[in-house]
């Protein structure tokens, strides 16, 4: 449904030009994304049942200050003030995620109560010309499914394409894009290596074998929407990062870039865009064993094929990069952390000796390092490496600790961010990458998973105690430059 025609190059005003600053191709889109359970909050309303995300947060420990999604925004409620907002800023591209749980209920029957939901919003925001992201499985997979083994069996997979038949049946001849999966890297290895995400498991291998069966549930979705005739255009979100070597003369510290690269980058692009496994993570983890196998048993003949089929589009979320050592540092001292997500005292060979390496870069609320630049290489390596389809930024942002002084909140740290990242975008869309919108992480402040409401990434603020919405510096900024097609310097 998407144009695919590709779009003209954004341009740079001349330096000393009277009106200066970048200008983004006409058509670009400009949006925000939230998540389900993130905003949504009504965990036990018309019939939705307990997700792993709602069973994880009542483990004591899992997430700061014990927080839940049983409220959060109350956007379940209030989604039409929500749509308003939307519109007020500008934006004309809308992100959100369905609930598997409320759809498809312990992961069985359709629930049509849950359903009419997703109908109420994607009304309220055609009405008001704003035009539907979905994002099929943003997490909260049915606390029922993981019951029966989760992401780690391969049934999942299929009852994945139930649920993504159920959404597309109800809402795909209105909603022009519909994705997959999101941030699979993080179900599979935060949920299942790491335990730092629902479901908590901290099982090694475990994270490869969920990180093939999202895969595998994304594949044949898309076969199956597309054999149904749907009329919108399908894709996937990677969160995808990049990984330099902290000394690029060490030969160690190159291997430690290259294992990050691969568990967090190319472990998904290359199933997707070249179907097939890379050869040096399929060697660093072939004595990996899951259930008393090697891991790799449960990639069986003809998947990749299935988790290769064509996308129409690519959807980008991409926060930060990190410098990496094969040798042991000493924590940095400046509020980052140890190589953060890579699975940690698992039995990754190797992992172990991954040291993220402070760069002395500023660093947003969550401790992770600013650097834009990354943005512009990321994309265009993937240009130059994969054969891929149309990009959009799905997710792009930061949290810091707002402070609302007489009814204002002057975020000028996430204002700079967000600026500074779509300059970095823009440089790489005039080196030809071809890139046809951008969301903003996230359109409110929410359920930051295990961190919990304490992190907060909107454009607008919320008061948890009162549900206000105020719109920060940031969000009048991002309006402006969504009314324009342009940043001015
Ligand atoms: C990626 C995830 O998709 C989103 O849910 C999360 O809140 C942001 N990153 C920020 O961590």
């Amino acid at each position: 449904m998407t144009e695919l025609d590709t779009p003209p190059a954004p341009t740079t005003a001349p330096a000393g030009a009277a009106s200066t600053g970048l200008q983004f191709p006409a058509g670009f889109g400009w949006g925000a994304a939230t998540a389900a359970f993130q905003i949504e909050g009504a965990a036990a309303e018309d019939g939705r049942t307990p997700s792993i995300w709602d069973t994880y947060a009542r483990v004591p420990g899992a997430v700061v200050g014990g927080d839940t999604g049983d409220v959060a925004c109350d956007h379940y409620h209030r989604y039409r003030d929500d749509v308003a907002l939307l519109r007020e800023l500008n934006l004309g591209h809308y992100r959100f995620s369905v609930a598997w749980p409320r759809v498809r209920p312990d992961g069985g029957a359709v629930n049509e109560a849950g359903l009419d939901f997703y109908r109420r919003l994607v009304d309220e925001l055609l009405a008001a010309g704003i035009t539907p992201w979905i994002t099929l499985y943003h997490w909260d997979l049915p606390q029922a499914l993981e019951d029966t083994g989760g992401w780690t069996t391969r049934d999942t997979a299929h009852r994945f394409v139930d649920y993504a038949r159920t959404v597309n049946d109800a809402l795909g001849d209105r909603v022009p894009t519909i994705t997959t999966m999101n941030e699979p890297w993080c179900s599979a290895f935060l949920g299942h290596t790491s335990g730092r995400h629902a479901p908590g498991r901290r099982e090694g291998a475990a994270g490869l074998v969920a990180a093939h069966h999202l895969l595998l549930g994304h594949g044949l979705a898309v076969q199956a929407l597309r054999a149904d005739g749907t009329d919108a255009d399908l894709g996937i979100t990677l969160n995808l990062t990049v990984a330099d070597p902290a000394d690029p003369t060490d030969e160690l510290d190159h291997d430690a870039a290259r294992r990050v690269d691969g568990l967090f980058n190319r472990v998904f692009l290359d199933p997707l865009l070249r179907g097939r496994l890379p050869d040096d993570v399929l060697a660093d983890t072939a004595a990996l064993t899951f259930d008393g196998r090697p891991w790799h048993d449960v990639v069986h003949d003809g998947d990749l094929a299935v988790i290769g089929s064509r996308l129409d589009v690519l959807g980008v979320n991409y926060y930060n990069g990190a410098a990496h050592s094969g040798r042991p540092h000493p924590a940095p001292d400046d509020g980052g952390v140890r190589h953060p997500d890579l699975p940690s005292g698992s039995p990754f060979p190797g992992a172990e000796h991954v040291t993220e390496v402070s760069r002395g870069l500023p660093r947003t609320g969550m401790g992770w390092e600013v650097q834009p630049e990354g943005l512009t290489r990321l994309l265009v390596r993937l240009r130059e490496e994969y054969d891929v389809p149309p990009i959009w930024i799905t997710e792009n942002g930061a949290a810091y600790p707002d402070a609302v002084v007489d009814g204002h909140v002057d975020d000028q740290g996430r204002l700079a961010y967000v600026a500074a990242h779509l300059r970095a975008l823009h440089e790489a869309m005039a080196a030809g990458v071809d890139v046809r919108g951008y969301f903003a992480w996230s359109l409110l402040d929410n359920f930051e998973w295990a961190y919990g409401y304490g992190q907060r990434f909107g454009l607008v603020h919320v008061d948890y105690e009162t549900q206000v919405r105020t719109p920060k510096a940031s969000a009048r900024w991002y309006a402006r430059v969504a009314a324009s097609g342009r940043i001015e310097p």
